[in-house]
C-alpha cells in the first residue's frame, strides 16, 4: 500500500536535548483529509518541518509518496506542497514576482509558472492583487497567499502547519472552503491545529498528539458518536419555582437538570429533534423561555478526555 504520508517511529530531539517527538508513526492513506491535533508544544510543527525537509530526524522514517524525505528531500519536496508560515520575507515582492520565484525553484516551465499563477491566485480568490506588494496583505489575504504558493505545482499531497491559526471568522471560512475544494478534488492533506472544532469541520480523521506521542487517533464520525450526549442552557424570565423545577425533571427526554436561579442546564441525547421537542414542552407547559442554546462544548470535552487535562499547561 502506498501511503500519502507514512512516519516511522520519529524521534526529535533538539540540541538542548528535549525531545519533541518521542516515537512518531503516522500512516495516512491518498485522498484522507487528517486533522493533527495537539496543544501548544506538543511537536505538531516538528513533525510537520521534518515531513517538509526542514528538519532532520534524530532517528526513525518519514515518506511521503514512499519517497524517504531525509534520503531524497528534492524529490520528495515536489510531491508536496506546503504551507509553514515564514513572516515577512516577501514584503517588498507582489504575488506574480514570489510565485514565479517559487515555479522556478520547482523548474517549472515559463509558461506553466504563467498558467499556474492565474489558476493558483484565481483558487484563493487573490487575482486582482497579482501586482500588488504583498507588504501591504491583510493576515487572511497572506495566508491565501501561501496556500497559492502551497499549490502553485499541482502537488496532489498538502501540509498545512495551523492553516487558520490568527485569522477573523471570515478568513477562517475562507481557508476551510479552500480546503474542502482540495479534498473535492481529491487531493491529501495534513494539517495541524490546536482546535478540534476546526479540524472537525473539514477533516475525516483526526490523530491527537501530545508531549511528542500520539495518544489517539479517531474517525470525525466517531468522535461525533461519543459525543450524543449534550446540553442544552435555558433561561427562564424568573428564577424557577420548586414545583417548576419538577415539573422540568418529569419532561421524558431530558435526562438531568441543573437549576441555578432563572437558568436550567439539561442534559438529553443532542439529537436535535430531542432538543425541538423539548422547547415545544417547555412553551406548551407554559415556562417562560428567554434564551434556549444547545451547548456546543462537546468538542472541547473530548479534546480533555483524550489529552488529560492539560490544555490550561499551554
Ligand atoms: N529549535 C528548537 N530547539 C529546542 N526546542 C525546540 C525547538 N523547536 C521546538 N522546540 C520545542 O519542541 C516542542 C515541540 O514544539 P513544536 O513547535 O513542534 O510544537 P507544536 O505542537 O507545533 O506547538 P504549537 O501549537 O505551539 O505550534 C516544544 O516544547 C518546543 O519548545
Ligand atoms: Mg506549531
Amino acid at each position: 500500500m502506498e501511503y500519502a504520508i507514512r512516519t516511522e517511529n520519529l524521534v526529535k530531539k533538539y540540541s538542548n536535548n528535549f525531545t519533541a517527538l518521542n516515537g512518531v508513526s503516522l500512516r495516512i492513506k491518498k485522498g484522507e483529509v487528517v486533522g493533527y491535533v495537539g496543544p501548544n508544544g506538543a511537536g505538531k510543527t516538528t513533525t510537520i518541518k521534518i515531513l517538509t525537509g526542514l528538519s532532520r530526524p534524530s532517528s526513525g522514517h518519514a515518506y511521503v509518496n514512499d519517497i524517504d524525505v531525509v534520503a531524497r528531500p528534492r524529490e520528495a519536496l515536489r510531491t508536496i506542497g506546503a504551507l509553514i508560515e515564514v513572516p515577512g520575507v516577501y514584503d517588498y515582492l507582489t504575488p506574480r514576482e514570489m510565485l514565479t520565484y517559487f515555479g522556478r525553484v520547482y523548474r517549472m516551465s515559463g509558461d506553466e509558472i504563467d498558467r499556474r499563477i492565474k489558476e493558483s491566485l484565481e483558487l484563493v480568490k487573490l487575482s486582482d492583487w497579482e501586482h500588488k506588494k504583498i507588504g501591504t496583505f491583510s493576515t487572511g489575504m497572506l495566508r491565501r497567499l501561501t496556500i497559492a504558493k502551497a499549490i502553485l505545482h499541482k502537488p496532489d499531497n498538502l501540509i498545512l502547519d495551523e492553516p487558520v491559526l490568527g485569522l477573523d471568522p471570515k478568513g477562517i471560512r475562507d481557508v476551510r472552503e479552500l480546503i474542502r475544494q482540495f479534498r473535492n478534488q481529491g487531493m491529501t492533506v495534513f494539517l495541524s491545529s490546536h482546535l478540534l472544532g476546526e479540524v472537525a469541520e473539514v477533516c475525516n480523521t483526526v490523530i491527537f498528539l501530545n508531549k511528542g506521542k500520539v495518544v489517539s487517533s479517531d474517525s470525525v464520525q466517531n468522535i461525533d458518536r461519543s459525543m450524543e450526549q449534550r446540553v442544552v442552557n435555558v433561561r427562564f424570565l424568573k428564577p424557577l419555582s420548586v414545583e417548576e423545577t419538577k415539573r422540568l425533571r418529569a419532561i421524558e427526554l431530558i435526562k438531568s437538570v441543573e437549576v441555578e436561579d432563572s437558568v436550567a442546564r439539561l442534559q438529553y441525547d443532542g439529537k436535535p429533534e430531542s432538543s425541538v421537542q423539548i422547547l415545544r414542552r417547555l412553551v406548551s407547559s407554559n415556562f417562560e423561555v428567554v434564551s434556549y442554546n444547545v451547548e456546543s462544548a462537546g468538542l472541547e470535552d473530548y479534546y480533555v478526555s483524550v489529552m488529560g487535562d492539560e490544555k490550561k499547561e499551554g
